[in-house]
């Protein structure tokens, strides 16, 4: 099964992943966890320029690094792992492209679509997005490290993300489902880990 796990800033993502991690290992499903950008030896020299906030991108070359990051990913890493039905778990995947470069940058749903839809990428079952209202996640992102290229945006660039994730719930109720972020570390585990179990029972 493949799982793609998305959130804004500061939504927790890290600490969720941490837990679920431990939770397969001591139950013996076996899980490879993977993220973007930057999975593949080639995808991290991709991140880096992504997110130095001393160099300029234009909004275009900005999705053509991250779509050639994917692009990579899937060859390399999930497609491999999905052949040999080992379970996946991508901490961001294509949401984040649809969200952050169409709904944050400008970019056009149809031009996405027609980029990426040539490459046959595997899409998600299941997409979990962790949902924290912009200003706390900013706060959080803060305190925790120094701001990168995309964290440095302004606010009005986050609530665009936001409402776009918020939007795909609705259009897609079987894949994609919104975790309340803003509770206890421990409820938010519980309640991906069950969501997680319930599909891969469904299979
Ligand atoms: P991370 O902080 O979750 O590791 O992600 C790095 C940044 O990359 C995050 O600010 C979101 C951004 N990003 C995009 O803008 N588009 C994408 O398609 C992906 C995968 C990430």
């Amino acid at each position: 099964m493949f799982i793609s796990l998305e959130g804004s800033e500061g939504a927790g993502k890290s600490t969720l992943i941490d837990s679920l991690k431990k939770f397969f290992k001591k139950n013996k499903i076996e899980f490879l966890f993977t993220r973007e950008p930057g999975a593949t030896k080639e995808g991290q020299i991709l991140r880096e320029i992504l997110l130095d906030k001393s160099i300029e991108i234009d909004p275009y070359t900005e999705t053509f690094l991250l779509v050639a990051d994917r692009l990579q990913h899937a060859n390399k890493i999930i497609i491999p792992a999905l052949a040999k039905d080992i379970n996946v778990l991508s901490d961001r995947y294509i949401d984040s492209t649809y969200a952050y470069q169409g709904a944050g940058r400008g970019i056009s749903q149809k031009y996405l679509d027609q980029i990426m839809e040539p490459l046959n990428l595997p899409m998600p079952e299941l997409t979990i997005y962790l949902d924290l209202p912009v200003e706390d996640g900013l706060k959080r992102a803060k305190y925790r490290d120094e701001l990168d290229r995309f964290e440095e945006e302004d606010i009005k660039f986050f609530e665009r993300i936001r409402s776009f994730y918020l939007d795909q719930a609705k259009k897609n109720p079987n894949r994609f489902l919104i975790i309340d972020s803003s509770k206890d570390k421990e409820e938010v585990f519980e309640i991906s880990k069950n969501l997680i179990l319930k599909k891969l029972n469904e299979k």
